[in-house]
C-alpha cells in the first residue's frame, strides 16, 4: 500500500498556502513538484562537488565526473538501454527532438522524404519536423486522430510507405493522457524502414520503459516531469544511429582535436554534449530516478487512476462540462464548460488554491481538430490524494455556480 500522507510530506512545496488556501497541485503534466531529497541533492552538490566534468585534474572534478557518470549509468538502467553510450543529455525533451531533427533528419531526409507526426503531438514533436522539412525537402505528413482522442491506427498504416522515413509519436499525449500504440506502430513502421522517434515527456512517469524491448530507434524525455529539476533531459538512440550522426553544436568536450586545418569529434556520448553540461541537473535526475523506483509503478498508476476516475465521474454530472476525449487509465483530464473560456475557470480555481492548467497546452493540431481553442485540464501525481480531488470538485462546483 502506498501511504500518501507520508510521500506528500516528502515534498515541500505541496505544503503552502496560495490565495489564503492549502495547495491543490493538479499540474503535474506541466511539471511534478520535487521530493526533498531531490532538492538535498541539487544543494548538496553546489555545497560541495561542484566542478566541471571531464576537466581538469583536481579531486571535485573528479568527484563531480564520477557522480555525473553514474546518473548517465542510472539512467542507462532506468530504460534498459543497452549502453551508457547511447544516453545523450539535453536541457530537455524539446531539445533532444530537436537534435534529432537537426542532426540525424538534416542528414537523410531527401526532397520528397516524409515524416510521419501524429496528429495529437505536442508542438515540440511537430514544429521541429516543419523546420527540417523546409531545409531538406521533405513533407511532413500528419496521421490523424480519432474524434475519442485515439490515434487511428487504420489511417497510421495508410499513411506509411516506402517514403515515409521518420515516424515522430508522443508515447502519451500530454492533453488527454491517450496511450498510443506505439509498440504496433513502431512495428509497422519499422516494416516500411522508417525511423522511429518517441516522445515520453508524459509517459516516463506513468510506465516503465524499456527501449530495447520497445524497439524505439530514438526516445526523448525530460527530467522535471519525473520529479527532477528543468533543465535537464535525455536523449536515447540506438548506437549504430547516433554514431552515423554528424554532432549538432559545437564547442568544448564534444572534439577530440580542434585545428584549423580540421576538427576530429569526440566518440559517443560526448559528440553531443557540447559546453559545460547541467551536472547538478543530471545527478538530481538520477536522485529523482532512485527516489521513484522505490514506489511499485502499478501501485502508483492504480491510486492515480481511482482519483482521476472519481473526478471524471463528478465531472459528468455538469451539464455544461465537456470532457474531452477522456482515457480510463490516463493520469490526466481535460474538460470544456460550455460558454466560458477556459481561463477564467482555471483563474477561479487558482483563487480557490487549486492549481490546473488551461488553454491549447502546445497542442494546437488537436485542438482544432476539435474545434476548440483550449481546455482546463487537470494532471495527477502519485502525491494527490482524496483531499484533493474533494477541494477541486468542490471549486468546481462553486466556480460554476459563480460563472
Ligand atoms: N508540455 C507541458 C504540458 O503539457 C508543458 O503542460
Amino acid at each position: 500500500m502506498l501511504d500518501i500522507t507520508a510521500i506528500r510530506s516528502q515534498f515541500p512545496a505541496l505544503n503552502q498556502q496560495v490565495n489564503d488556501q492549502s495547495l491543490v497541485y493538479l499540474d503535474s503534466a506541466a511539471t511534478t513538484q520535487k521530493p526533498q531529497t531531490v532538492i538535498d541533492a541539487i544543494s548538496q552538490y553546489y555545497s560541495s562537488q561542484n566542478a566541471n566534468v571531464h576537466r581538469g585534474s583536481h579531486s571535485l572534478t573528479a568527484q563531480a565526473t564520477s557522480q555525473f557518470e553514474s546518473a548517465r549509468s542510472c539512467v542507462t538502467h532506468f530504460i534498459n538501454a543497452a549502453s551508457e553510450k547511447e544516453i545523450i543529455w539535453t536541457r530537455g525533451a524539446t531539445e533532444a527532438l530537436n537534435l534529432i531533427a537537426q542532426t540525424y533528419a538534416r542528414n537523410t531526409l531527401q526532397v520528397g522524404d516524409e515524416i510521419l507526426v501524429g496528429e495529437m503531438e505536442h508542438h515540440a514533436n511537430i514544429v521541429p519536423w516543419q523546420i527540417v522539412a523546409q531545409q531538406t525537402g521533405a513533407k511532413v505528413v500528419k496521421a490523424p486522430m480519432t474524434p475519442d482522442c485515439q490515434l487511428d491506427l487504420a489511417a497510421f498504416e495508410q499513411c506509411l510507405n516506402h517514403n515515409t522515413k521518420i515516424v515522430a509519436l508522443a508515447h502519451t499525449t500530454n492533453v488527454t493522457g491517450t496511450r498510443q500504440p506505439i509498440e504496433a506502430m513502431i512495428e509497422l513502421a519499422h516494416q516500411y524502414g522508417a525511423v522511429v522517434v518517441i516522445d515520453a515527456a508524459q509517459g516516463i512517469v506513468h510506465e516503465q520503459i524499456n527501449v530495447q524491448s520497445l524497439n524505439a530507434d530514438f526516445l526523448v524525455f525530460s527530467g522535471h516531469k519525473i520529479f527532477a529539476p528543468a533543465g535537464i533531459g535525455v536523449l536515447y538512440g540506438k548506437l549504430a544511429l547516433l554514431e552515423a550522426m554528424p554532432p549538432w553544436h559545437g564547442g568544448g568536450k564534444m572534439v577530440e582535436k580542434v585545428s584549423f586545418s580540421g576538427t576530429t569529434y569526440s566518440q559517443l556520448p560526448g559528440k553531443f554534449e557540447a559546453g559545460t553540461p547541467n551536472v547538478a541537473g543530471a545527478i538530481a535526475l538520477a536522485k529523482a530516478i532512485e527516489w521513484y523506483s522505490q514506489f511499485e509503478r502499478e501501485q502508483v498508476e492504480k491510486h492515480i487512476h481511482h482519483l482521476v476516475e472519481q473526478t471524471y465521474l463528478a465531472l459528468c454530472q455538469h451539464d455544461d462540462v465537456t470532457v474531452i476525449g477522456y482515457q480510463p487509465n490516463a493520469s490526466v483530464i481535460s474538460f470544456t464548460v460550455d460558454g466560458v473560456h477556459h481561463q477564467d475557470v482555471a483563474t477561479l480555481l487558482d483563487q480557490q488554491g487549486v492549481a490546473v492548467r488551461s488553454g491549447h497546452h502546445c497542442a494546437h493540431p488537436l485542438m482544432d481538430a476539435l474545434g476548440i481553442t483550449g481546455t482546463i485540464r487537470l494532471s495527477f501525481a502519485l502525491y494527490n490524494d482524496q483531499h484533493d480531488v474533494d477541494r477541486l470538485l468542490a471549486s468546481i462546483d462553486k466556480s460554476l455556480d459563480m460563472l
